[in-house]
Parts: structure tokens; sequence; C-alpha cells
């Protein structure tokens, strides 16, 4: 853990303007405790007591931002590793892929999916200092129908099993968003349809009817929770939207009408489309199961084509990863599939940043590196509008005005 500064100034060679996407060149960057109090260009006078930091040959970036991931759960790649381990292994798992993630330059993340509120507390001892990990932004157990994506399906009825977010019809799904929120989450994710990695749903089948999405997400606002949903297939995706979802995560199979509505009710989307490369390589000799991977095969090159089509709309894009599916700490790989895609280098990274910081409505504190924001910085060695694959290397990592990576 760092040792607490109170005033740090960074000489900075290259700081990215978000907006504009060019390098303001050779500026200082004033951090007071947790936050940029100043930013001047490079004859402005240093006060004596300050410790200076020299990246005047790194390009400097806003942290940047993961709206999906699931850093709880086991350290190694064994499929069915989660099945037979406790919550509390479970979330010391997560201590350590916290740290790998703030290491690559993930400042915050969106934890979409957490059983027993492990994501909650992990969240709280990272924000007390304890332990070294990106903001997160916490939405406990996921939503689901009985049998569906978020249930878990992997035993026989005589076990009982069933996830701690099974709700069904709208009182019940409401009563979750409640019990939810007393044990302190941030945001809400209910699961739309079936999925890749689950036992027994189809990744094309809608799963929570409209009226109890419209039920979770009327529920989630009136507490001031944004809301997750994880969708797949076109007509999970259109009634998530119409039911008024801030993010649709996956959005696989995307068609004229849902980019439309998106585009016209400013839904973002979250589409992981690094991982399927991951999953059809390695999935395999990690035990997934071939009714997985044969989903897997379905939704790929499906999800990608998607991802054009919505970036060419202009529809509104995040960048979420699914971190998990594939190992901590490889989340930035992301970034040279989403320009492969479709993007520009400089709308990947506004996907990590600006627009990851207005989906969490937290605009005024994180997503670019501005004058009474939190100082969440990272730095790297080359232009990566350039040459965007430099974004899995950071050479610098600040969160909170505190250095964890130089
Ligand atoms: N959690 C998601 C699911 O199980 C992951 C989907 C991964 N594949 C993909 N091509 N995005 O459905």
């Amino acid at each position: 853990l760092p040792v607490t500064q109170a005033n740090t100034v960074i000489k900075a060679g290259h700081v990215l303007d978000f907006e504009s996407g060019k390098w303001q060149k050779d500026q200082l960057i004033f951090i007071e405790n947790e936050r940029i109090s100043q930013i001047t260009s490079a004859t402005a006078k240093i006060p004596d007591n300050a410790t200076v930091i020299d990246l005047q040959d790194q390009y400097l970036l806003p942290g940047f931002m993961d709206m999906h991931t699931h850093m709880m759960g086991p350290l190694a790649n064994d499929f069915f590793a989660g099945l037979f381990q406790s919550p509390h292994r479970s979330v010391i798992g997560g201590v350590v892929n916290a740290e790998k993630t703030l290491m690559a330059g993930f400042t915050s993340v969106r934890e979409l999916g957490s059983a027993d509120y492990m994501d909650v507390a992990l969240r709280n001892s990272i924000a007390d200092g304890e332990v070294a990990g990106p903001r997160i932004f916490a939405s406990g157990p996921s939503l689901g129908i009985t049998g569906g994506h978020c249930d878990d399906n992997s035993l026989n009825q005589s076990y009982e099993l069933k996830a701690d977010g099974v709700a069904d019809g709208p009182w019940e799904v409401r009563k979750m968003v409640r019990k939810n929120i007393k044990y302190g989450v941030d945001v809400i994710k209910f699961c739309a349809t079936g999925g890749v990695f689950s036992k027994g749903t189809k990744v094309g089948m809608r799963q929570y009817t409209l009226e109890e999405m419209q039920a979770i997400v009327d529920e989630a606002h009136t507490h001031g929770k944004i809301v997750a949903a994880h969708a797949h297939g076109t007509e999970g995706i259109l009634f998530a939207i119409k039911a008024g979802v801030d993010s649709v995560e996956h959005a696989s199979f995307l068609d004229a009408e849902t980019i439309a509505l998106a585009k016209e009710k400013g839904t973002y989307l979250s589409m992981d489309i690094y991982n399927t490369e991951y999953t059809l390589s390695k999935g395999e000799e990690n035990g997934v199961p071939e009714e997985n991977l044969n989903k897997e095969r379905q939704v790929g090159a499906i999800q990608r084509a998607s991802f054009t089509a919505a970036v060419k709309a202009g529809v509104n894009m995040v960048l979420g990863s699914d971190a998990g599916i594939y190992p901590h700490g490889d989340n930035a790989k992301q970034f040279a599939r989403m320009v492969r895609f479709g993007m520009t280098p400089l709308q990947a990274i506004q996907a990590s940043t600006i627009n990851a910081a207005t989906l969490l409505k937290q605009q005024e504190n994180l997503g670019s590196v501005t004058k009474g924001k939190f100082a969440d910085l990272v730095a790297v060695s080359a232009d990566p509008l350039k040459n965007i694959e430099v974004l899995e290397s950071v050479s610098f990592v600040m969160k909170n005005g505190q250095v964890y990576k130089r």
C-alpha cells in the first residue's frame, strides 16, 4: 500500500484532452490529498514541500474504468472451482484479483454479480485503504429467474441449490432490489436472457418478462441506483432498453430496432468483445464444458458484428470486459479489439473513461484529467492514439492521489 502524501505535482509531458483527443504538452498536475487541485503550464512554480513525479516522457490519461468485472472467486482457471469454494475463500481471490486489476491501470470497476455481498465487503476494505484495488461500484447478487442464467443450475434438485438473487414476479424482484440496497450495493444487475456460462440456458432466449424488468428498473431508479441488464438475445435486449436500463451487458444479437432504441434512449452498451478469444483458445483446457463452448461459438462473431454496427450508429458505449472469464489484469486487451471492430483509439479510451464515469453518474468525480476530479491517473510510454496496444502495459498508476505503480 502506498504512503499517504498530501501534496504531489506531476510534471506531465503529454496529457490527454478527452474531448478533442489532442495532447496538451508540458503541464503540471497539482494533487492535493485525493483530488486534482490545479493544472497549469510547466512554467508555474512548484511548492518546496511538494513531492514531484517526473512523467515528462510519458503520456498521461485518466485511470481506466471497466464496467463489467467478476473479481471475486477462484485464482485458478478451473471452471468448476467456484462450486467447491466458500465465499470467504472467494473474497480472498477478490483481494488478489483487485490488485492485479489496479496495476493494469483500471482505477474503477463495476463488479456485476457477487453472492453474499462479497463485492460490498471488498469495496469497503479498498475504500478504507486496507488493501490495494480499484474503486468498486458493487451490484451484490444479480437478480434472475428461477433456473435462468443468474441462477445456479449445476446440481440436482435434492441439493436445493439456488443463487442469492433469484426472484420471480414483479413484487419478488422489487423486494430483491430493496434487499440489495439494504446491504449496500451501488448498482442493480439482472439477467434478461440466457447466457454462455450457465447450465441449461439459451443465449437467444428472453428470461424476465417486460413487467418484471420494469419493476426492477422502477424500484432501482426510485432509490437512485443505476441498472445493468445481462442480455444476449434480441428480445431480451429490446425489453431491457424499453424498461429503461442504464446499460445492456453483452448486447450480442442487436438489430436495427434495438440499435435505434438504444440510441434514442441513451442506453449504454457494454460489450465484452475480448473474452471470446480467450474462451475459444483456452476454455477446453480450463475445463469449460462443451455446452458452454458451443454457446460461445454462437455468440462471439455475431457480438463483434453487432459492436461494429452499434459504433457506426453512434450508440453510447462503455468498456465492459467480463474480467474473470479471462485472467484478471488483462482487462486492457479489450482496447485493441474495440479498435479492430470499429472504434477510433480515442473512442475506445473515452468508452473506458468519460463514458463510464457518465454511466455511473460520476462525471463530476471521475473519467478525465480535470481540476476537481479524483486524481486517478495512468501513464504509458508511447502515444496510444497511434498504438492502442500500449495501454496493455501502463508504466504509472495513481488512484485517489496515491501512487500504486511507478
Ligand atoms: N457472462 C457472459 C455469459 O455467460 C459471458 C459471455 C462471454 N462471451 C462473449 N462472446 N461475450 O453469457
